[in-house]
């Protein structure tokens, strides 16, 4: 185990009925102290992958260790440390909000309630409600202050800002670099790319049960092609441009304007479009959107099957 790895998997596999594995031979490390994004399709596997980390269901083979610690040997001591946010979740409906919170609370060695509270007072959150009254967006900020209550060492959060609204996905993000900057690990699962990119050092991508690759964020950003839209004073026709080296997506948005990414020198395109009148040249840097769909292709996500979880 590397020396800051706070997690780490090898050949982490799961097949859950003799069907396809829904976890392939995951070999994967999170360091300490970094807030690691874990992206992919509905039924990439991301979930499966975090519920083998918290010990919820036992891999097929292969294994997977946090703090240096066998997650199924040691999950008792695991858990102590660690923050869970589950993609579903599954509370006392007739508790309140104060009620869990006090609840779990203490299970876990006592309540920090100036904390709790200054949390629900950013989240905008109201703890005197029961459970079964709050909306999907209110019942994620309550799985929020219960993962962050206890200050672990690791959180482990499965679509933490899904039903969250805009001004709360800032606080989110927020909430998230707090935790980093007191030397919280954070290792969330996302389809909100824009939350990778301000909050994550790294991201893995997974498509179908397989890792695809692990890229800092910002070398992902970095990658070495661009949209390039090109707006002639005439109509023109994409093949002006389909064949020249490193162009590849060309569209046709309205007869005078091209749109493609380009990929290497520039040169090559603009001897192409030499001898047309150019208007106006717009280069923009790829989104990670962009990055992610050249990684998925045009691979179907498999079907999406969800299994509720306790906290
Ligand atoms: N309990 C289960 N029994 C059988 N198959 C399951 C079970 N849980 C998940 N799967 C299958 O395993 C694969 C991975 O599912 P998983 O929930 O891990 O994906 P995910 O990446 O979390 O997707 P989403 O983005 O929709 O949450 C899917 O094909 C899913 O149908
Ligand atoms: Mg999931």
């Amino acid at each position: 185990m590397a020396a800051n790895a706070v997690i780490q998997t090898s050949n982490l596999t799961k097949v859950y009925s003799g069907g396809k594995p829904a976890l392939d031979q995951l070999s994967l490390s999170v360091n300490r102290g970094e807030i690691f994004g874990y992206l992919g399709p509905n039924g990439a596997g991301k979930t499966t992958t975090i519920r083998l980390l918290l010990d919820l269901i036992r891999p097929t083979s292969g294994s997977a260790a946090i703090f240096g610690m066998d997650v199924n040997a040691q999950s008792v001591e695991i858990r102590k440390r660690v923050g869970f946010l589950p993609g579903e979740l599954n509370l006392w409906d007739r508790l309140t909000a104060r009620e869990i919170v006090n609840y779990l609370g203490n299970l876990r060695g006592g309540v920090n309630t100036p904390y709790v509270n200054q949390l629900a007072e950013r989240l905008s959150f109201d703890l005197s409600k029961k459970v079964r009254t709050y909306s999907t967006g209110n019942k994620r900020k309550l799985g929020l202050i219960l993962a962050l209550m206890n200050k672990p060492d690791l959180l482990i959060l499965d679509e933490p800002s899904s039903g969250l609204d805009p001004l709360m996905q800032q606080t989110f993000n927020q909430l998230m670099l707090e935790a980093k900057a007191d030397g919280c690990t954070i290792f969330l699962s996302s389809h909100v790319l824009s939350e990778v990119q301000a909050i994550c050092d790294r991201v893995g991508i997974l498509n179908a049960g397989k890792l695809i690759t692990v890229e800092s964020v910002e070398r992902l950003t970095r990658a070495d092609f661009r949209r390039v839209t090109l707006r002639f004073r005439s109509p023109v026709a994409p093949t002006l441009v389909s064949g020249v080296q490193g162009v590849t997506s060309v569209s046709a948005d309205q007869p005078n304007v091209l749109s493609l990414q380009l990929q290497g020198d520039f040169d090559p395109l603009l001897k192409a479009i030499n001898g047309q009148y150019v208007q106006d040249i717009t280069v923009t840097e790829p989104t990670l959107e962009d990055i992610f769909l050249t990684y998925y292709g045009s691979q179907p996500a498999t079907n999406n099957h969800r299994v509720a979880e306790k906290v």
